[in-house]
């Protein structure tokens, strides 16, 4: 699809305004500076390549051209929304779901916001704000996905395995079209972002529930292992220790990692 094609397709969708980029280095990057611009609420950047994408824990996001969906949502949080500001990654993670059930496929949710397809990497999240002061302005999601086989990086520049939709559908897929059911469903579960529906949504797609994980700060060696319990009404996660003692961990600079089936320390998110 070319760009007015694009811009017909989102046209229903009230966006104000869409931002395309043939390539551009970042699209949060971009959606950063439009937001301490005055950008609007419910913006949109969105690229067909990026050359310098970026992921959490200031890790590289590879994005090659005619691939995958690399976009950036601007967001100007209201009085309520501004005191749960943590619940904005997953609220774009939800929505990466729901566009995915669209297509007939079940994603997970690894703590705190990437997109698991049958236990791989497919999408992944960065939340990143704009500070006035000590007020928030604005907050940009900025989404990553991977839709074309070739959009994932090869195993060896991989830290947790990933895959692709196209690769799990086994068929192709019009990348737009899930954009489009992903913006859709972002701005419909916004609305009920304080309700304790999220959450509860947020716990049935979370990933590795029952299952003993490692959770290790960036610069640690061994970190803590525990079995996942769920997301507490603040986004945190509970993690059930050795001891019997419920862990209630703060998203932070924190990896969450699978602990069995031999999996290793090296094992890290799609960004690389
Ligand atoms: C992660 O898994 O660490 C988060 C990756 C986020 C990648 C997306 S792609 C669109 C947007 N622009 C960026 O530079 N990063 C995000």
């Amino acid at each position: 699809m070319n760009e007015s094609e694009i811009r017909n397709l989102l046209n229903d969708l009230n966006l104000s305004e869409i931002k395309y980029f043939e390539s551009i280095s970042s699209t949060n990057t971009a959606a950063l500076e439009m937001a301490e611009n005055g950008a609007a609420d419910f913006g949109l950047v969105i690229a067909n390549n990026q050359t310098a994408g970026r992921g959490r824990f200031n890790r590289r996001w590879v994005t090659n051209p005619d691939s995958a969906l690399a976009f950036s949502l601007i967001l100007r949080p209201n009085i309520l929304e501004i005191e749960h500001l943590g619940l904005f990654s997953p609220l774009g993670a939800l929505a990466v779901c729901d566009g995915l059930s669209q297509l007939g496929l079940t994603g997970q949710i690894k703590w705190p916001n990437d997109v698991l397809l049958n236990h791989k990497k497919v999408c992944g999240i960065l939340a990143e704000s704009v500070w006035l002061g000590s007020q928030v302005q604005a907050v940009v999601i900025g989404i990553g996905v991977n839709v074309a086989p070739d959009s994932v990086p090869p195993t060896d520049q991989l830290l947790f395995p990933a895959t692709s939709v196209e690769g799990v559908l086994q068929s192709p897929v019009n990348r737009y079209h899930l954009l489009k059911d992903i913006l859709r469903a972002l701005c419909l579960r916004r609305a009920h972002l304080l309700d304790p529906g999220f959450l509860k949504d947020w716990n049935e797609r979370l990933a590795f529930r029952g299952k003993q994980v490692r959770l290790k700060r960036v610069d640690e060696e061994k970190g803590l292992i525990g079995k996942v319990v769920g997301i507490d009404p603040n986004g945190n996660l509970l993690l059930l220790g050795h001891d019997g003692k419920i862990l209630n961990i703060a998203v932070g600079e924190i990896h969450l990692r699978p602990e069995s089936e031999g999996e290793n320390d090296s094992l890290g998110g799609c960004a690389c």
